[in-house]
């Protein structure tokens, strides 16, 4: 999504997303409930296949070289460097999950899917391919049994380190997810802008804020707002580039450093975006201890979490979930949890507003 000086564009409401996902979900589950078992377990067995397929696609820019036209194998051979055949083969099966068309005349050509591939779409899903199949996340999905096993994190496991030890060791891992958590930030951020009343707050504390997509989009729509954006070093160099883009720079001030440490102390508001899901209880709650120390009574703290219900069977949640405890021993929550953690934390629990895909959960300083 392309970032300017004006306001991104609105999402439908959320109630509309969510029963078109709803409609989609039961329509896939239709689907399967006709195929024999044997043959949805296949398709579930080769996942990975898939994972590795969409990262393949992403790295070597295929439906970039494509653009508006049809390519035969040979000659997308030619222009991405590949052994010809091996692509075809590759391309087919990508084909037969939707992502490129195999034409009748044996030249491929676009969908819906591999657009959303492409760099410059205006939706971009290309750096969440790249995070999805990058090695070290691959590695660490292959540590699950040890994760279910032991409730430790798959991630630490594989590599040794937690993933944000290593993504200050890779710089460029870290430019691909905070890109990634970025663009999926940039689509959602104009409804979550809705989801509360910032004409109550003068100064926000974007706590773990990435590349400041979240608080640039606040800023835009809410010219009387300041912000405080707070994240590590290497994740805030990107954020000055993305602030003054948006014209924002100006009215931001940024805090690099640890919420294990400290935040900025004496704002009206402290948000955070999709950070306790990265963390267990124990650690949320120092998150929000230490932001507790800095608010001042009254304060408001903005959770926006991806909420899961305990039956939840939504495939996007569920993954969700199992995506931060293979990742960083993380959780998706229900609101009642997310609340306790509030109350747990020296916040009254307050307001509750349901989004299409994350809600907002509010805190006041007590
Ligand atoms: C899942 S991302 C969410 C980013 C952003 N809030 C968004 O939704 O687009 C979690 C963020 O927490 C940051 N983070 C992780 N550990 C941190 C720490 N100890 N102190 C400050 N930020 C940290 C990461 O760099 C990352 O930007």
């Amino acid at each position: 999504m392309k970032l300017t000086r004006a306001p991104l564009p609105d999402l439908p409401p959320p109630v509309v997303l969510r029963s078109a996902l709803t409609a989609l979900r039961l329509v896939q589950r239709g689907t399967q409930a006709l195929a024999p078992g044997e043959l949805a377990l296949w398709d579930a067995m080769v996942g990975v296949a898939r994972t590795e397929l969409v990262g393949l696609a992403a790295r070597l820019s295929l439906a970039e070289h494509i653009g508006d036209g049809a390519l035969s194998a040979e000659a997308l051979a030619e222009r991405a460097g590949c052994h010809a055949d091996t692509l075809f083969r590759a391309m087919r099966a990508m084909a037969a999950m939707g992502l490129f068309a195999l034409r009748s005349d044996g030249r491929f050509e676009q969908t819906p899917m591999s657009r959303a591939l492409m760099k410059d779409a205006p939706r971009s899903m290309r750096d969440g391919a790249l995070y999805f199949s990058s090695a070290s996340n691959m590695e660490a999905w292959r540590s699950l049994e040890h994760s279910v096993r032991t409730g430790e994190s798959a991630f630490e496991h594989a590599h040794g380190m937690s993933v944000w030890d290593w993504f200050a060791q890779h710089p460029d891992e870290l430019e691909t997810f905070a890109s990634a958590m970025g663009r999926a930030t940039a689509i959602e951020a104009p409804q979550l802008a809705t989801l509360y009343p910032f004409a109550e707050i003068t100064t926000l504390c974007d706590v773990g804020g990435g590349s400041g997509t979240l608080l640039s989009e606040l800023l835009v729509r809410h010219p009387h707002l300041r912000g405080v954006l707070c994240d590590a070093p290497g994740v805030l160099e990107r954020a000055r580039d993305l602030l003054a883009t948006r014209a924002v720079l100006d009215r931001v001030t940024l805090v690099a450093g640890s919420f294990f440490d400290r935040v900025p102390a004496g704002c009206d508001g402290y948000s955070l975006k999709n950070v306790l899901h990265d963390w267990d209880d124990e650690r949320s709650l120092k998150i929000l201890r230490i932001v507790r120390e800095a608010a001042r009574p009254g304060a408001r703290v903005i959770l926006f979490e991806s909420v899961i219900e305990p039956h939840d069977t939504r495939p996007e949640a569920t993954m969700s979930d199992l995506q931060m405890i293979v990742a960083c021993s993380g959780r998706e929550r229900t609101v009642d949890e997310l609340r306790s953690l509030l109350g747990a934390s020296g916040f009254r629990p307050g307001r509750v507003a349901r989004g299409a895909h994350n809600s907002m959960i509010e805190g006041v300083a007590a």
